[in-house]
């Protein structure tokens, strides 16, 4: 008998852009939406169209261009949610609304002040109003895992016959514990009317550590659809880590008896650029890909891998396409060896883009000895955030003075028409200094709110990378930069920041776009 096969909704760009201090532009979530569709996901969650005009677009946009999977955007059981849901993701060959309505008494009585009834009603309103527009529609009972399980039956029951085609248990607050959370999937298909008809979802998070544990035993009670973000990244504690349950599923399929349709080499290539454009770093022991998860250290391991991989590793680094072994690069590599290399990790580059990455690459190799591929993950994102940015400002030169004097920074930026712009300013020290001096020549300024600073590389050469966090009239603005100068990397970063909220400024005075069903 053929194996089930389980489903995986990725919800990176909603639930996954909901953790703290996230904030992604409408290219960098086509970005990840295109390499989640390279990666095989069944459906992407692209957004919650109804939140903002920024998620509408990108959820329209999403829906337009990426191909392949199904595409979801979140909805509210309010009307205009749904509808405004509609009005994105109908562009979509294969679209999906997505509604969700809090169910526990601690929700319904203390968020939404209603009772149980009325609650119900909505559910089924809403579901039917979705399914008036589309026919794929999940129905997300939030905070599902601290329900009264018998009120939990009733309103899967009644969105079943309202049309929901995928029922999704959530354990929002991450309350579960695997045993309890397989046995409530193994009630729910035993009790609740019309559950065979449907899929039956599940949706972890992770405040007890236990999101994936979670998932993987709903899957084991027979769930076919499990959610998760790349990284577990979300909410709090974050969201299942999709790449974790796909291997688990991948490599115990002598256990789970499930078929998944995942590229699980392009898991790396996710992984990276899901890090890279949140700024959210991966942890070096992460399951799967963390930077040691391939790597052997102690003499015994290292004796057994040699003689034969399988002694200390459940699955190969290719299967989830960790690169193979680095070639160093250095100053007198060529374009080909840039080029193959750049292509090992995934890049696919025309012959004039590789010519444009080689000086820049080049000008690395002058002031480091190696050449690494997290070096040229960065030089390739630096490329294109330089290039998909709203530039107004671009740095030309930053000089730093400071020792145990005022610290003093002077910056020199290209204008929005061009012209050279310089100042200089003093501060409490250099990263204040040259984001105070970035401000005096733009006019305009934002409060710093986090700064984090990662070696890419090991050593005193290596480059770094500045990830900022500004507010600008009660929004965040994330920029980023790397150099292997830590007061280049942070002008860079800052004015990124600042180039994002004057271009969101500039927006604001133009009329609202899109947002209204047509
Ligand atoms: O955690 C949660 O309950 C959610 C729902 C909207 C599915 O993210
Ligand atoms: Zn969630």
């Amino acid at each position: 008998m053929a194996n089930e096969r389980v489903k995986f909704l990725d919800t990176t760009l909603r639930d996954g852009e909901q953790s703290a201090g996230i904030g992604m532009t409408g290219d960098e979530k086509m970005e990840i939406a295109r390499q989640l569709a390279r990666l095989k996901v069944d459906i992407i969650e692209a957004g919650f169209a109804a939140s903002s005009p920024g998620d509408f677009q990108a959820v329209t946009d999403i829906a337009r261009q990426v191909k392949g999977p199904i595409i979801a955007s979140l909805a509210r059981a309010v009307p205009n949610d749904i509808d405004q849901a509609w009005a994105a993701v109908k562009h979509s060959e294969a679209p999906r609304i997505h509604v969700f309505l809090s169910s526990s008494d601690i929700h319904v009585m203390h968020q939404l002040r209603k009772n149980r009834e009325e609650v119900m009603d909505m559910a089924v309103a809403m579901v039917s109003r979705a399914k008036g527009y589309c026919p794929d529609v999940e129905f997300s009972p939030m905070d599902a895992t601290r329900t009264n399980p018998e009120y939990l039956f009733q309103m899967l029951a009644a969105v079943i016959k309202a049309g929901a085609t995928t029922i999704n248990i959530a354990d929002t607050v991450g309350y579960a514990i695997p045993s309890a959370f397989a046995q409530l999937v193994r009630d729910i298909r035993a009790k609740v009317p019309g559950a065979d008809k449907v899929t039956i979802s599940v949706h972890c998070h992770n405040d007890l550590g236990l999101a994936v544990s979670n998932s993987l035993a709903a899957v084991e009670a027979g769930a076919r659809q499990v959610e998760g973000c790349i990284n577990g990244i979300g909410e709090r504690a974050g969201n299942a880590s999709l790449e974790e349950i796909i291997m688990a599923l991948d490599t115990r399929k002598d256990l789970f008896k499930v078929d998944i349709g995942v590229d699980t080499t392009q898991i790396y290539p996710s992984s990276r650029l899901v890090s890279r454009i949140t700024g959210m770093s991966v942890q070096a022991n992460k399951a799967v890909v963390g930077e040691n998860a391939f790597r052997h250290a102690s003499g015994i391991h290292q004796d057994g891998v040699l003689k034969d991989r399988s002694t200390y590793e459940v699955m190969r680094p290719e299967r989830v396409g960790v690169p193979g072994s680095s070639l160093v690069l250095g100053k007198l590599s060529g374009r080909a060896g840039l080029q193959a290399r750049l292509e090992a990790l995934g890049y696919k580059l025309s012959r004039d883009e590789v010519s444009k990455v080689f000086e820049s690459f080049k000008a690395l190799a002058d002031k480091k000895r190696e050449v690494t591929d997290r070096d040229l993950e960065i030089l390739m994102d630096e490329e294109k955030r330089v290039a998909g940015e709203p530039a107004s400002y671009t740095l030309q030169h930053v000089q730093f003075v400071g020792g145990d004097g005022i610290p003093t920074a002077t910056v020199r930026l290209t204008g929005p028409k061009g012209e050279t712009l310089s100042d200089a300013c003093t501060g409490n020290g250099p990263v204040d200094a040259v984001c105070k001096a970035i401000d005096r020549v733009v006019g305009a300024s934002g409060k710093l709110v986090d700064f984090n600073v990662q070696a890419v590389t090991e050593g005193l050469d290596s480059i770094g990378t500045v990830t900022v966090r500004v507010e600008k009239g009660g929004n965040i603005y994330t920029g980023r930069g790397a150099s292997t100068d830590i007061i280049v990397a942070s002008a860079k970063a800052y004015l990124s920041a600042v180039n994002r909220f004057l271009a969101a400024d500039e927006a604001a005075t133009l009329p609202a776009v899109g947002t209204t069903p047509d």
